[in-house]
């Protein structure tokens, strides 16, 4: 999505990026009437790339870069994304305290609101990047750091989910903090540790289950392969119809007509539009 997103916005603002590329004038002299007709042309391409680029004149306005920016946040396994900061575990405990622990409990051990966000992984477990716990069967719990392969993805949901009742209030700052106690309360880091952009990828080494997830597998099979390495139709695809989902004609119309049922009131949907002009 980081990148995607960057380049989607390229692609809205046709007046900054390049138009197609226009046909080379004739090397031969120019006469005034292949010179007009060129000129022609050109407009013609000019105009429509602007145009074409918008489908719905009038409705709506684009989103500017700096509005792409604020929700292009995401930030990869491979750290693309990460802005720097810096966050203790002592800080990150404060702040848990006040602003984390009501729901998940003072050591992100509570099952109130959500299953336990730590516990469930040893030592050993860090030492070999994989949680003996998630296949034991004695073990019946299974907590988010048991799970998780990818540090970047704690600090990422944090920093746009959490807290719960109040995301993305959180500044930078504090997402390392909050992110350091909780790998402190998991023992992936010591109490005096400081976690910044530049040390996360020396904690990535000591995620409990780093080697837990693989692409070797798909959710399914198909003809032996993993679903993920099936060649995908992109065009002209035979669709079978038993695997259509689709209404039973029995309940057609048993609530009238849908299209006709807009609700004409509320502040998304069935508002005057044209008052605002
Ligand atoms: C009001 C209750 C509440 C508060 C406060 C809260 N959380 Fe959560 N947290 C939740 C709920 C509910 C979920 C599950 C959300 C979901 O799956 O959509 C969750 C999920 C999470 C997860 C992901 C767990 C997983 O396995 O997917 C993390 C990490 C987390 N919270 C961290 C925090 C941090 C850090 C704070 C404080 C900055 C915080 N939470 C504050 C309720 C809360």
């Amino acid at each position: 999505m980081y990148r995607s997103l960057k380049s989607l916005a390229t692609l809205t603002y046709p007046r900054f990026a390049t138009y197609p590329t226009s046909p080379s004038f004739p090397a031969s002299p120019v006469s005034a009437k292949s010179a007009a007709l060129w000129l022609l042309i050109l407009s013609f391409i000019f105009t429509y790339s602007v145009h074409a680029a918008e489908p719905f004149p009038k409705i709506g306005r684009r989103a500017t870069l700096s509005e792409i920016a604020s929700w292009d946040i995401d930030v990869r396994a491979d750290f693309r994304g990460l802005p720097s900061g810096s966050g203790s575990v002592t800080q990150g405990e404060k702040l848990w305290e006040s602003k984390c622990a009501s729901c998940h409990g003072a050591f992100g051990e509570s099952p109130a609101v959500f299953p336990p966000l730590i516990g469930g992984t040893t030592q050993a477990d860090i030492e070999r990047g994989r949680v003996a716990g998630l296949t034991a069967a004695t073990e019946n719990a299974k907590t988010t750091i048991m799970k998780l392969a990818t540090v970047s993805t704690l600090w990422d949901y944090i920093r746009r989910a959490m807290p719960f009742d109040a995301p993305k209030s959180l500044s930078v700052d504090e997402v390392y903090a909050v992110s350091a106690y909780l790998l402190n309360l998991a023992d992936i880091v010591p109490a005096d540790f400081i976690l910044t952009e530049k040390n996360i990828a020396q904690v990535q080494a000591r995620m409990p289950n780093r080697h837990g997830v693989s692409t070797q597998h798909g959710m399914l099979d198909i003809a032996g392969k993993p679903d993920v390495s099936s060649i995908a139709c992109m065009k002209d695809c035979p669709v079978n119809p038993a695997s259509l989902v689709v209404l039973p004609s029995t309940v057609n119309g048993l609530n009238g007509n849908l299209a006709e049922q807009n609700r004409n009131y509320g502040s998304l949907r069935g508002i005057d539009t044209s008052r605002h002009k």
